[in-house]
């Protein structure tokens, strides 16, 4: 299908958070009318410089954050006043950038706590999980907070997996590993969004984030500041410079 007749068929993102403003409690606005989305069957990167508001915008997408304007519309449903658990019932799966396990608990445990909203047999989801992240099957015995860096963010990751959300959203799921386990995990993730399901994530990784990025969003205090294709934001001189070093 072309861009032209999926625009045609009133193709909308999947889920979008547009025109956000919002800040904590009674603080200051820290998102200042910024829009990230992500559609069907894409992989969506946002990137920027530390405390621009990108945890912030993820926070406020999943409905942490009350919103003083803007919307989020999830499948052409506006879903700005739900709570982050009827945001999970809908099919939205978050991974926080902080305290994303249960470090006490074994890995499995932390998999059955990911599997909380439903009540149907979740164990075929969990070896999907498993056969996704081979260690974790390992290791499911052993508490998550005696893994590796890696490891826990495929503890994670896999949580969120395993309510069979409809997007996957993810808050810096490299953040201090190695280069070789953020390429390892870059690949499951690329792997999971090829099942069909969309990816939206901030990333500090910022090029090789954007290399298999389909959308990219570079936001700077709370705005958008450049938005395209992956490839367009690499191949941009002003991205470049500011946020790519050179
Ligand atoms: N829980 C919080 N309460 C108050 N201010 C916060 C909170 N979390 C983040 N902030 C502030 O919001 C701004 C954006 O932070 P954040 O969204 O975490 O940025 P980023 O994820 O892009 O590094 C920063 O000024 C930060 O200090
Ligand atoms: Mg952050």
């Amino acid at each position: 299908m072309t861009g032209d007749v999926a625009q045609a068929a009133g193709a909308a993102p999947y889920l979008i958070g547009e025109a956000m403003r919002g800040g904590y409690g009674r603080g200051a606005d820290i998102l200042h009318g910024c829009t990230i989305a992500v559609e069907r069957g894409e992989i969506a990167v946002i990137v920027g410089p530390n405390g621009a508001g990108k945890s912030t915008a993820m926070k406020a997408v999943f409905g942490m954050l009350d919103l003083r304007e803007g919307s989020v519309r999830l499948d052409g449903e506006d879903i700005t006043a739900l709570s982050p658990q009827a945001r999970v019932r809908k099919g939205m799966g978050f991974v926080p950038q902080t305290n994303n396990i249960f470090a006490s608990m074994s890995v499995e445990e932390n998999l059955e706590m990911g599997a909380f909203i439903r009540d149907d047999d979740f164990h075929g989801t969990m070896e999907q999980v498993y056969d996704l992240f081979p260690i974790l099957r390992d290791k499911r015995r052993q508490a998550a907070g005696e893994l590796s860096g890696g490891q826990r963010q495929q503890v994670a990751v896999g949580r969120a997996l395993m309510t069979k959300p409809k997007v996957l959203m993810l808050d810096e799921p490299t953040a201090g590993v190695s280069p070789i386990v953020m390429d390892e995990l870059f690949d499951r993730i690329i792997e999971v969004a090829r099942t069909g399901l969309p990816v939206l994530m901030v990333e500090q990784n910022a090029r090789q984030a954007l290399e298999i990025a389909d959308k990219g969003y570079v936001l700077v205090q709370g705005a958008n500041a450049h938005t395209g294709t992956g490839a367009e934001l690499l191949a941009d001189t002003a991205v470049r410079r500011s946020f790519l070093g050179g």
